[in-house]
């Protein structure tokens, strides 16, 4: 069974053929054609052990329109609040002649566990602080789709890096494709060794928006935090928000991206966020194509 539990599994062939994929899909969805009959044999289930807008709905989307069989599983609502364990409540789920599962955790792994213990298709929708690769498929789709091309484009990831598995996944899809990548944030916020995925590391925001042609504007994840990283969120602002002064004082106009839920006012204000240099809600639309075109790849192996 082949899975997608992270982009560190992909080459760049396959993240080409990913978004090949997706152009038919979005094509397909542009020309209002909301329902293919491609998935109809395929049932899906989405588990969610953690919170999610726009990816739970952008799977659930994506797999009905490729006309798939779709079951939804909230862990707080089910009976892993009885104890039930993963697995468990996976083969449950999957003795129900389900076919693939698309799961998000917040346990680092989750997805590559599972795959070694159930007989079903993983789609990892984001473990932890591990990676997220639907998300960084979808953001590089994005800027492939404004600049043309990904290669040898420079981007700079800002925010809190240790704690993102979006950070982690767009590294591996960018370096795939032949960007430059930067990351930008406190020193507390940026794992020790990061330069080894061939990264450079810049504290100065204002150098770093210079540097770059797009900029990804990272949410902190206080939720993931036991210690408190930085002094306060005023300061963190100060130093690391993107505002449209600082934009201006550019000599050139970079592209914004945010995977999401923002934090305005915190790291990007809204007069950046709701700009005509913010790609936010493209890279939202993209999603679908880009999750259907990984759901028909992966259901093509096990039909
Ligand atoms: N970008 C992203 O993963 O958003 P959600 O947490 O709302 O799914």
């Amino acid at each position: 069974v082949n899975h997608l539990l992270g982009i560190k599994y992909l080459n760049k062939k396959d993240i080409s053929l990913i978004f090949e994929t997706a152009d038919h899909f979005k094509e397909v969805i542009n020309r209002s054609i909301k329902k293919v009959p491609t998935l109809r044999d395929i049932t899906i289930a989405n588990i969610f052990f953690e919170n999610s807008t726009r990816t739970k709905l952008s799977f659930e989307l994506a797999e009905k329109r490729l006309s798939a069989d779709v079951v939804n599983f909230s862990a707080g609502q089910s009976s892993v609040k009885k104890g039930e364990t993963l697995i468990d409540t996976v083969n449950n789920i999957l003795s129900m002649k389900v076919d693939m599962v698309v799961m998000r955790h917040p346990n680092p792994g989750a997805g590559i566990f599972l795959s070694k213990h159930v007989k079903a298709a993983i789609v990892n929708a984001g473990d932890g602080a591990h990676e997220h690769p639907t998300q960084a498929l979808l953001d590089s789709y994005s800027i492939r789709e404004k600049l043309g091309d990904v290669g040898g484009k420079n981007v700079v990831i800002v925010g809190d890096i240790l704690h993102s598995r979006v950070a982690l996944s767009n590294i591996f899809a960018l370096k795939l494709q032949g960007a430059n990548v930067k990351v930008c944030g406190p020193k507390t916020l940026i794992p020790k060794h990061i330069e080894s995925l061939g990264v450079e590391v810049e504290t100065n925001l204002k150098k770093a928006l210079e540097w770059c042609d797009v900029a990804n504007m990272l949410r902190v994840q206080n939720e993931r935090m036991d210690i408190s990283y930085f002094p306060s969120t005023r300061e963190y602002t100060q130093q690391f928000g993107v505002n449209k002064g600082l934009l201006d004082s550019l000599d050139k106009q970079i592209v914004i991206m945010h995977p999401g839920p923002i934090n305005r006012g915190v790291e990007i204000t809204s007069d950046v966020a709701d700009s005509d240099q913010s790609i936010i809600l493209h890279q939202v639309e993209n999603g679908v194509a880009v999750r259907m075109a990984v759901l028909y790849l992966l259901a093509s192996k096990i039909k």
